[in-house]
């Protein structure tokens, strides 16, 4: 009861505390900034967006502002697979970019607008001014338009977005430049002025737009890139400290671009193969480390033979090529395996533990995971692993038992939705490790092959007695 009390009091006092610090928030977000020079580039050339943002901003008040807000449509919000951003030429280093951390900011503007707060580093004080650089990421932002495509059809598509850069600040000067794969473009919504030039399309520039300013535009064109979408990664990784990396990739993959319509003629395919089928794609190359040996490509059938292997000193290239060329909405579902050197990736560090250092994200080029699970299995005998990743992970340990091991390997699950190949980064699992373990296996073997031996001999020494007693 006495502590109901006490919960119901603090709750009296927190609520109005939490509404002024939100409002406080607020009055941050519509801060006398202002936005004097804005350049948004769109490249729309694979089905992977990246949009790079150039932000001059100008603190008219009275106060430093420690933080730029970053405003966001809610539906792409959905499609942010990466958002990042740097300040240049703080710190007193002209021309040098310094990344900053970007979070998510509460609570939402007009309309569901989202929020996004880049801290600024070095609060910038009135009448200053600094320059952001933004890179953002959007996946499965590309809707086939036509939906459905006959084998010999191109794949055109739909792209929406706003001429006008949404914002909570004023903008007094901006423009967009958006690139297209080619130069075949079916339309796109003229906001004047407006005006095309081979694969680039430049909307502005405009002046003086007032905040939250939207002007909705749609680009129809033509993009025959790959729409690789492995809807499910599995990555498995096994360290074992008797001298490999084994690693294991489940892929299910598929065509994301627009349906095949109709059925698919492999003699127009392989008779034209220039024309028919530019949607689809056959072949995919997959990145992976330098020194990679034992690598094998198999689906549910078996092996795949048609898959080429380069080894190099820095990068080795696996090019992946199902059993059909993929068309839209089909499927192929697989496993790449391989094995790596350990001392390429397991390090000791400075307080003695041990650590993976290990490259997140999917092998394959242009691709988006719609989700990626890594499970790392750690030598048995490890404890208390921590993950170091750059970016905001799910993750949780599980137990797995293979041949010898007595207690079971600690394993280590990472899972990530959206991933996109700007998240292929390194990341580590620290973990500590009694060198005594590494004994548990031969232990194991040299117990088995005494017991068998012990009881080799006792078999044959009984054998012997009976013969003994049968003869005498
Ligand atoms: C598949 O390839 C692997 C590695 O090259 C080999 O060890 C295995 O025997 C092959 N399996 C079949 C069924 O051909
Ligand atoms: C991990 O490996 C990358 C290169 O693959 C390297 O740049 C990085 O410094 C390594 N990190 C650690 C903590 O060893």
């Amino acid at each position: 009861m006495a502590t109901n009390l006490r919960n119901a009091n603090a709750a009296s006092i927190a609520i109005p505390l939490i509404l002024l610090f939100t409002l406080m928030l607020y009055a941050v977000a519509d801060h006398d900034l202002r936005i004097t020079n804005a350049e948004r580039r769109i490249d729309l050339t694979s089905h992977i967006i990246k949009v790079f943002l150039t932000l001059k901003v100008e603190n008219r008040g009275s106060s430093p502002a420690s933080e730029a807000v970053l405003a966001f449509p809610p539906n792409q919000v959905d499609h942010l697979a990466l958002l990042k951003a740097a300040v240049e030429g703080v710190k007193k280093k002209k021309n040098k970019h310094t990344t900053v951390d970007v979070n998510p900011k509460l609570p939402d503007g007009p309309s569901g607008t989202k929020y996004f707060s880049i801290n600024l580093l070095e609060p910038l004080k009135p009448n200053a001014a600094v320059t952001l650089e933004i890179l953002y990421i959007l996946t499965q932002s590309l809707e086939p338009f036509p939906s459905e495509i006959s084998q010999s059809e191109s794949q055109l598509v739909h792209y929406r977005d706003s001429a006008i850069i949404l914002s909570p600040y004023h903008i007094e000067q901006q423009a967009t430049l958006i690139r297209t794969p080619s130069t075949r473009v079916e339309s796109f919504t003229n906001v004047e002025p407006t005006h095309r030039a081979g694969q680039e399309l430049t909307y502005g520039p405009y002046t003086d737009q007032a905040p939250y300013s939207f002007s909705p535009i749609i680009v129809h064109f033509e993009n025959n890139n790959p729409f690789a979408v492995v809807e499910e990664l599995v990555r498995e990784i096994e360290i074992s400290h008797w001298g490999s990396v084994q690693v294991r990739d489940h892929y299910s993959l598929v065509n994301a671009g627009a349906r095949l319509k109709g059925v698919f003629s492999r003699v127009e395919y392989q008779s034209r193969p220039s024309v028919s089928g530019v949607a689809s794609f056959k072949r995919l190359l997959a990145r992976l480390p330098p020194r990679v040996h034992s690598v094998y490509y198999r689906d549910n059938i078996g092996n795949i033979s048609s898959s080429h292997l380069r080894v190099g000193l820095r990068k080795s290239e696996l090019e992946i090529e199902p059993r059909y060329p993929l068309f839209g909405g089909w499927r192929a579902t697989f496993v790449v395996g391989y094995n790596l050197p350990l001392e390429d990736f397991l390090f000791e560090s400075s307080d003695g533990r041990r650590y993976l250092n290990f490259t997140f994200g999917c092998p394959i080029e242009e691709t988006v995971v719609d989700k990626l699970t890594i499970k790392v299995a750690l030598p048995e005998g490890s404890k208390d692993p921590t993950v170091v990743v750059p970016f905001a992970v799910e993750q949780h340990l599980e137990t797995t038992y293979s041949y010898l091991d007595i207690i079971g390997r600690t394993v280590v699950v990472l899972e990530k939705s959206n991933v996109v190949p700007e998240h292929n980064s390194a990341f580590q699992i620290y973990y500590k490790f009694n060198p005594v373990f590494m004994l548990a296996e031969p232990l194991m073997l040299v117990s088995v092959f005494l017991l068998f031996f012990l009881a080799c001999i006792a078999y044959l020494h009984g054998d012997f007695s009976i013969q003994k007693l049968k003869s005498s």
